[in-house]
């Protein structure tokens, strides 16, 4: 027997369906879960595995493709919770038409990588992290939720918010770099810039905090590793960042590829069970990575799907991503008692629960309009605001003699380089080509152009291409710098050298790039060398030659506008590296928080039985928090309110800081603390506050950092999260490697 709703049929039992969903108009008020509760009762065993099973759409894909069946189908019968890689309101209408179709009518959800922006592209994430700049960051992840959600897309994988401290890993690029505070920080910005004012608002997608755990500690920096690590330190320093964006409401997590301590992350039920769902109260989903769940055959933790669907599903991965696992076999072995309903049903409520929040039960073409999906398609405020973080995550190395600015009168400048007249290599991994979007990509001859007078000579030479070997356009680049006042070189990366499974051993410039900017730099111009990648590249030669280096990571849509504003002087560069830059691979990893050792070196060139490199220095080339500015920032001594203080008490550290020098900039003041004994041991230093200021010329502020005994806990060899009495040092400045210091005590 058929209804009618809208002019569509729907069998009787779903009378009761609607019953229970569409509280106030046919039954009294319920909550979501009441809602959720109603739903699943009337599921079968296979529609609520359905709702666990997610498929790559056959558009586009970010994995290895497995090609069966007929997922239409399987999304009629209702075996279908999710798919990724489905985007515009075109698709995800048509195949939630389908949905729509089954017995128990539950939209799908639809979940697209959406990293560093959707239609409008934003700087990397390890690049808008160098901006310390919270708001934007939030802002730069609502952009991309506006634009997302317009194209039908419910669900981003990201933030990624994993830390790394190994550039040899690919994707470095995508979360907030090294350090935990600062990533916690950012974790949180970025699940606020994507859910907004929450789920259920049309411009509202859901953020998954990826991927728990340890993924970024792949041994070797080897994407898809093995990670060995103690307990404490992965409570310490990787999952912090993983709590920050649980609190501040991810919808989802995504589970890791990698095995921590032996068991994969996918079949972890130490990581998913006891710390996420348990520990943290996490009332939000977890979907395994692309195929994680069957990959653990490969791993050697299971035998075949049957056991990876049981181990996966027992230790909390609620949806699996592409393997098939679940959908093969997870009847099976409810029937056979090895994964209870009860696990089943808690991951099917999860989800349902996700999907009546954001509406989709009540609207399942909420997110399917075209009129607003082609307004966002090209929004001129998104570009506005792409430039402004794009300038904002640019970091000055280097620049003797105050070489940059340049002048907009300089009468001829030679660009140079394989990124001059880029496009899409702007744009970085984890973007998207769409085919009317060169035009809105700035190049950096675009932006230089735009910006420089009548009156400048633009010259331009190629001189290689950025893999290649071939050295047959050094003469003309060399000829076009003879001719010019001041040369602008761009070396770096192509797009795909750095991100998923494009971990490198040697972390140079590819081709013979750094050849090009020898020859050029041998003409004794002035030389500003612009570098583009998604990691800390290793460039020695370049950094002790070259008066003036600027790296600009792979900025995105606005790339050259950005670049120009920062070259002319337009914008006074501001950002500080959220990463240590090594000297050679040898370092790595290396990360400004480490412990001191039994036999630490005094400076880098002690080497009398210390923990030292005879043929290197230990520093960095370029450490954690370094950033230059046009201007210069001068720091005071430390002013403490007092010299001890006990828990419960409020220790106030100042520093006042002035801009002495003659531009009017802005300063990220960083403060950092080391406690120097403990009942384990501590790192050198660690960030544990920071504030951006911005002083106009011949201008000084005074900051003030608040800090309590909580700010001084860690976890001890019995992973209690505590602090203990004992002296601390308190570092305040501009970068981890230029601090004023001052002690103060924590009494009983
Ligand atoms: C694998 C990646 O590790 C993950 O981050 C991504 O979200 C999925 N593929 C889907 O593309």
């Amino acid at each position: 027997m058929l209804y009618e709703i809208n002019g569509s049929s729907f069998p009787v039992y779903s009378l009761l369906y609607f019953n229970h969903i569409f509280s106030g108009s046919f039954a009294q008020k319920k909550t979501t879960d009441q809602k959720v509760d109603s739903v699943l009762k009337l599921m079968t065993l296979d529609e609520k595995i359905g709702q666990m099973n997610q498929y790559n759409g056959d558009w586009a894909a970010t994995g290895p493709i497995t090609k069966d069946g007929d997922k239409q189908t399987q999304i009629k019968n209702g075996m279908v919770g999710s798919m990724l890689n489905v985007t515009g309101v075109d698709h995800t209408r048509t195949l939630q038409q389908i949905a729509m179709q089954s017995r128990m009518k539950i939209p799908l959800l639809f979940g697209q990588d959406v990293i560093h922006g959707y239609r409008t592209i934003f700087p990397l994430p390890l690049a808008e992290a160098a901006s310390w700049d919270l708001k934007a960051m939030e802002q730069s992840a609502r952009i991309a939720a506006v634009e997302a959600s317009a194209a039908g897309v419910h669900w981003t994988f990201a933030p990624m918010v994993d830390i790394a401290r190994d550039p040899r890993w690919g994707r470095v690029m995508e979360g907030a770099g090294e350090d935990t505070y600062l990533g916690s920080l950012i974790a949180a910005a970025r699940v606020k810039g994507f859910q907004g004012r929450g789920l259920g608002n049309t411009d509202a997608v859901m953020a998954c905090a990826k991927h728990f755990a340890a993924y970024g500690a792949a041994v070797a920096g080897r994407d898809y590793n093995s990670v060995d690590m103690s307990l404490r330190q992965l409570l310490e320093t990787y999952l912090p960042p993983f709590k920050a964006a649980a609190d501040a409401g991810a919808a989802t997590f995504m589970n890791s590829f990698n095995d921590l301590n032996g068991i994969p992350a996918t079949g972890n039920a130490y990581l998913q069970r006891e710390i996420l769902k348990r520990k943290w109260n996490f009332k939000g989903f977890v979907v395994s990575d692309w195929g994680s769940v069957g990959e653990m055959i490969n791993h050697g933790f299971v035998k075949d799907n049957y056991e990876a669907a049981m181990a996966a599903a027992n230790a909390g991965s609620d949806m699996d991503m592409e393997s098939r696992s679940y959908i093969q076999n997870l009847a099976t072995l409810v029937k056979e008692g090895k994964v209870k309903i009860s696990v089943v049903d808690d991951a099917v409520k999860r989800i349902l629960k996700k999907k009546f929040e954001m509406g989709l039960f009540a609207e399942p073409y909420k997110f399917c309009n075209e009129a607003r999906e082609k307004e966002q398609w090209n929004n001129p405020a998104h570009i506005v605001a792409a430039r402004d973080i794009a300038r904002k995550s640019i970091v000055l190395l280097k620049n003797e003699k105050q070489l940059l600015p340049l002048s907009k009168q300089t009468k001829t400048i030679a660009l140079i380089g394989p990124f001059v007249k880029a496009k899409a290599d702007n744009l970085g991994f984890w973007s998207y080509d769409w085919p009317d979007d060169t035009a809105r990509i700035v190049s950096v001859w675009d932006g230089i152009k735009t910006k420089i007078g009548t009156s400048t000579k633009l010259l331009y030479a190629k001189g290689c291409d950025i893999k290649d070997t071939s050295r047959s356009g050094f003469a003309e680049a060399v000829e076009a710098a003879m001719q010019s006042d001041v040369v602008i070189i761009t070396a770096g990366e192509a797009r795909d050298m750095t991100g998923e499974a494009k971990s490198k051993s040697i972390i140079r410039l590819p081709g013979v790039q750094e050849d090009l900017i020898k020859a050029v730099a041998a003409t004794g111009k002035p030389v500003v060398v612009l570098i583009s990648a998604g990691r800390p590249l290793v460039f020695n030669w370049i950094a002790n030659n070259v008066p003036a280096i600027v790296y600009t990571w792979w900025l995105g849509t606005q790339a050259g506008n950005a670049i120009a504003d920062v070259l002319f002087g337009d914008y006074n560069p501001s950002a500080k590296l959220p990463i240590s830059f090594p000297r050679t691979e040898g370092q790595i990893p290396i990360y400004y928080n480490h412990y001191n050792t039994g036999r630490p070196a005094h400076n880098d060139s002690d080497l009398n039985y210390v923990s030292a490199y005879i043929d290197l220095p230990n520093s960095p080339q370029y450490a954690f928090g370094y950033g230059l500015s046009y201007t210069s920032f001068l720091y005071s001594d430390i002013e403490l309110s007092k010299k001890s203080f006990k828990s419960g008490e409020k220790l106030t550290v100042k520093c006042t800081v002035a801009n002495a020098g003659n531009y009017e900039g802005e300063e990220t003041v960083q403060l950092y603390i080391r406690d120097l004994f403990g009942s384990v041991v501590r790192p050198v230093k660690e960030l544990k506050g920071f504030q951006k200021l911005f002083l106009k010329k011949g201008e000084s502020k005074t900051v003030e950092f608040i800090i309590t005994a909580d700010d001084l806990r860690f976890y001890n060899d019995k992973l209690q999260y505590i602090y203990e009495p004992g002296d601390f040092k308190v570092f305040v400045g501009g970068s981890s490697d230029n601090v004023k210091e001052a002690d103060f005590r924590l009494i009983k």
